[in-house]
């Protein structure tokens, strides 16, 4: 009779706490980490740890959910960063963020994501960072940022995405940096950014681009940002305004210079001369290594140019 009550016991021990439940594996106040786990789409996504319930940053590393459970924001509402990395994700479902109107942060890396669909985020309207990388994404559908209205960095570095729908980012109306590096695009639509305002850093080096529009960036004000286009297949290239420009590794005939420029790195190009306006006080750091420089005209000009330390052929 002792032994059957203990294994009754037993067993709704086993019962309540059953494989459903996730622990976090290391805690640190409100950040939970799990590691090794395999988490099935079909149980509900339930932190057991006694004060971790209340985890507002969920990391979820190096096991398996090929399947995202549509439980983890239903059952913890209270999460606003997840991060995913290397769980050999499979796809992303249009109700895996569903109930996540109080995510701040979407981190994944390291999976097999091969396409983005619409209104996958349209929940997520107080996100403020997304974070797609070293997947397999070749096609994002039209609608896939509706709802992201307060999106400040999109990354989606090292994916073999080959082309953006000219309406894709027009949601994205805060968006302020965009990393898009080590993909197969190989042009931009001129219109691509006109509703995104506030960009300031833009970063698409290591793809296939062969040109650019003049009109790419004439919704922007570029005075202290970035962009870098180095690691693609541009033969003309201009600064649009930019204070850091990088446009190393193409295959640049000629370079155009507007004003307000700060860093200008253009090494590993064709470059016979540089084009710009009669007088640009404000470049201080010029990297023009492996080019066919022969007219020096714009370069005399840049008065606050630091000559021994940056300047180099
Ligand atoms: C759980 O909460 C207590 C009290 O706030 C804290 O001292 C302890 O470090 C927490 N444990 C973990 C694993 O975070
Ligand atoms: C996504 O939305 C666009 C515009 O409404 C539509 O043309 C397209 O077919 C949708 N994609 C899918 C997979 O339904
Ligand atoms: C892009 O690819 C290059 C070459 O493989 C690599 O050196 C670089 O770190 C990659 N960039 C990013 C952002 O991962
Ligand atoms: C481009 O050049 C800038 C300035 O020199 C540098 O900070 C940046 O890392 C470079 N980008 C790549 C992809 O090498
Ligand atoms: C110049 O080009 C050569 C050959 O491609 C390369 O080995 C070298 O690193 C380049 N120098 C600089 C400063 O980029």
């Amino acid at each position: 009779m002792r032994y059957l009550i203990v294994i009754l016991y037993i067993c709704v021990l086993l019962l309540y706490l059953n494989e459903a439940d996730i622990q976090c594996t290391k805690a640190y106040s409100i950040i939970c980490y799990i590691q090794g786990q395999s988490i099935s789409p079909t149980n509900p996504f339930i932190i057991v740890n006694s004060n971790q319930t209340k985890a507002s940053s969920v990391i979820i590393f190096d096991g398996q959910m090929p399947i995202m459970p549509n439980t983890i924001f239903l059952n913890n509402p209270q999460i606003s960063t997840i991060s995913i990395n290397s769980m050999n994700l499979q796809q992303i479902a249009p109700d895996n963020f569903a109930n996540g109107g109080n995510l701040k942060s979407i981190i994944i890396m390291k999976g097999m994501i091969k396409t983005l669909g619409n209104g996958t985020f349209k929940s997520c309207t107080n996100l403020l960072q997304l974070q797609i990388t070293e997947q397999q994404i070749s096609f994002i559908d039209i609608n896939t940022f509706l709802g992201l209205q307060n999106l400040q960095i999109l990354v989606l570095n090292n994916n073999q995405i080959s082309s953006l729908h000219p309406l894709l980012f027009n949601p994205l109306i805060s968006l302020s940096v965009i990393l898009l590096q080590n993909n197969s695009l190989n042009s931009l639509d001129s219109t691509l950014f006109v509703k995104n305002t506030m960009l300031s850093g833009i970063y698409f080096a290591g793809n296939s681009i062969t040109d650019l529009s003049n009109d790419l960036f004439k919704n922007q004000n570029f005075k202290s940002g970035s962009i870098d286009f180095s690691y693609n297949y541009l033969t003309t290239a201009q600064s649009y305004g930019a204070s850091t420009i990088n446009f190393s590794f193409n295959k640049l005939k000629t370079f155009y210079l507007s004003s307000g420029e700060s860093t200008i790195n253009i090494r590993n190009n064709f470059l016979r001369k540089i084009i710009c306006p009669n007088s640009i006080p404000t470049v201080k750091r010029l990297y023009l290594s492996n080019n066919s420089l022969s007219n020096f005209l714009c370069i005399r000009d840049m008065h606050s140019f630091q000559h021994k330390t940056h300047y180099t052929i």
